[in-house]
């Protein structure tokens, strides 16, 4: 018997990496899945983005394990789309128990001047607006299913503690994204309280998926050495697995975590509370 039998749940960015993680995750658990995934460049994101294969592998992962999913190409920036394919899902699925608004991109840039203002406003627009979006088309099914359920937003470390930045609009807007989602969650776990329905984030340390495992993320640290420097974990290990945030979100979505509400659950080998 595993701990979400019968449960549905929707993950944005579920083509790869952490997204894809949590799929497995949840579905050696017992649920279903609703995914999205934008598949396709962003333009002032400076490293490769996932693709339609990445979420084609997703989906044969989660079949392998003998559950059900319904993945669809499509933007968190489109709130119209993210209503159709919640809509699909549950009609097909046949109801909603967890949300997980994981979809995000990092558009720091190498030169100050390389499309700032372009980055800045792609950052929010995925991160922010985007799990705006994930809560407006999720939560009516949520209540209306009347059972209760749980979300969980990805912020970061970088949501927690932010010391220093470069003067590019993509560092900045990650970090803004990232502490904007925090007082988003804390609205939501007030609102859908009384509905028993939980919200948390989750606050990742650096994690081995190609948003940082790539020839730019490392050119960057180089060129910016007081973040790498602010950004070291306390514990020996220089980036965790996605399967160490899977167990996270297992935890804060099952019944293992039935009165948690409205907590930032980090997960970052000491780095925000107790590395220098
Ligand atoms: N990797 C890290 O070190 C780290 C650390 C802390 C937090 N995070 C956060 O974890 C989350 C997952 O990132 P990851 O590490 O798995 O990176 P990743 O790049 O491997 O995966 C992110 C996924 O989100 C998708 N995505 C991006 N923009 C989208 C959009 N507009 N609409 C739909 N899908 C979109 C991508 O296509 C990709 O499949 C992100 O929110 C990220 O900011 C990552």
């Amino acid at each position: 018997m595993g701990k979400l039998d019968g449960k549905v749940a929707f993950i944005t960015g579920v083509a790869r990496g952490q997204g894809r993680s949590h799929a497995l995750a949840l579905a050696e658990e017992g649920a279903d899945i609703i995914g999205v995934d934008i598949c396709a460049q962003v333009d002032t994101v400076n490293y490769p983005m996932s693709t339609p294969d990445d979420l084609a592998e997703t989906v044969k992962l989660v079949e392998d394990r003998g559950r059900r999913i319904i993945a669809r190409l499509g933007d968190v920036r489109d709130l119209v789309l993210l209503r159709d394919v919640v809509a699909e899902g549950v009609a097909d699925l046949g109801r909603l128990d967890i949300v997980l608004a994981n979809a995000g991109i990092m558009t720091h840039g190498l030169d100050p001047a390389d499309r700032s203002v372009q980055a800045w406003d792609d950052g929010i627009g995925v991160i922010l607006t985007g799990t705006w979006n994930t809560l407006q088309a999720t939560v009516p099914a949520l209540v209306e299913g009347g059972r209760g359920g749980s979300i969980v937003i990805t912020s970061s470390s970088a949501g927690i503690k932010a010391g220093w930045t470069d003067t590019h609009g993509g560092f900045d807007s990650y970090i803004a994204a990232k502490f904007a989602v925090v007082g988003l969650m804390r609205a939501y776990a007030g609102r859908l309280a009384e509905h028993s329905i939980r919200v948390n984030t989750v606050h990742p340390t650096g994690v081995a998926t190609p948003m940082v495992v790539n020839e730019f993320f490392s050119a960057y640290m180089q060129r910016y050495p007081h973040i790498a420097g602010r950004s070291q974990n306390a514990l020996p290990v220089p980036v965790i697995e996605p399967i160490d945030i899977s167990r996270a979100v297992l935890y804060l979505v099952s019944d293992d975590g039935r009165y948690v509400t409205g907590t930032t659950h980090v997960v970052d080998a000491g780095m925000t509370s107790v590395a220098s």
